[in-house]
C-alpha cells in the first residue's frame, strides 16, 4: 500500500511561470490520496491565452489511459455540441476542477467517484493558476463539482445556468450542466436537453475573439 499523500507541490510557486510549467508541477501532485490509483494527472489542454475555458469534473476511464481532458463518451458530445455552438474545440482551453480520476472497482470495471469536498480543495490551486495563466474572458463551469470548484461554494446548476454573470474584473461566468448528465437524462428528454446545453454554450460565441 502506498502512502495516502506525500508531495503536494504548491501551484502559487508557479507564479510568473507558464502553463507548461504549471502542468509538470501538477504532474506529481500527491496533495490528496486520488493520485495513488488513477494512471497520470490529466491537466487542461488548449491554447494558453484562449477566450474561453471550459471546466468540467474529474477525468474520467478514458482520460485517465490517454492523459488528455474530455476524450471518452462524455468529451465526445462535448465536441460535438462546441462544433454545434460555433465553437471550435481548439479554440477553447479545457481542464477539470479534480486532475485525477477516482473510482470504484466493480469487478474489473472501474467506475467513476464523485470527488468530495476535500478532493475538491486539494486540487483548486491549480485550477486557480491555470486560470491566471490562461487568463480567459469567459469560464464556462460544467456541472456541481467545477462550480464548487470555481466559486468556492455550492450553487444551484439549474437555476443558475445559461446566464453570463461577472466572476472577477474583467472575466465572465457561465454555469451550465455537465456533459455527462446528457449521456444519463432519460431517452425522451436528451434531445431537448442537448439542445439547452448548446444554447448555453452558443453564449460563449462572442467571446471568442
Ligand atoms: N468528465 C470530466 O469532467 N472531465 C473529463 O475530462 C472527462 C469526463
Amino acid at each position: 500500500m502506498k502512502a495516502t499523500s506525500g508531495y503536494a507541490p504548491n501551484p502559487a510557486e508557479y507564479a510568473g511561470n507558464t502553463i507548461e510549467a504549471l502542468r509538470d508541477a501538477a504532474m506529481g501532485c500527491q496533495a490528496c490520496p486520488l493520485w495513488e490509483h488513477a494512471t497520470q494527472t490529466v491537466f487542461g489542454e488548449g491554447p494558453s491565452g484562449a477566450p474561453v475555458m471550459l471546466v468540467g469534473e474529474q477525468p474520467g476511464d478514458q482520460e485517465d489511459v490517454t492523459g488528455h481532458p474530455f476524450v471518452g463518451p462524455a468529451g465526445q458530445l462535448l465536441t460535438r455540441a462546441l462544433t454545434a455552438a460555433g465553437i471550435p474545440r481548439d479554440r477553447v482551453y479545457i481542464t477539470n476542477a479534480v486532475k485525477h480520476f477516482k473510482f470504484e472497482l466493480r469487478g474489473k470495471r472501474r467506475m467513476h467517484k464523485k470527488p468530495v469536498d476535500a478532493e475538491i480543495a486539494a486540487c483548486h490551486g491549480w485550477l486557480k493558476r491555470e486560470i491566471e495563466l490562461v487568463t480567459p474572458s469567459l469560464i464556462v463551469a460544467m456541472g456541481a463539482t467545477a462550480v464548487r470548484s470555481v466559486l468556492g461554494r455550492p450553487a444551484p446548476i439549474m437555476a443558475s445556468r445559461g446566464k453570463v454573470t461577472e466572476y472577477a474584473r474583467g472575466v465572465s461566468l457561465l454555469i451550465t450542466v455537465h456533459p455527462s448528465f446528457l449521456l444519463r437524462v432519460p431517452e425522451q428528454d436528451k434531445d431537448d436537453e442537448y439542445e439547452r446545453f448548446l444554447d448555453d454554450l452558443k453564449l460563449a460565441r462572442p467571446f471568442l475573439r
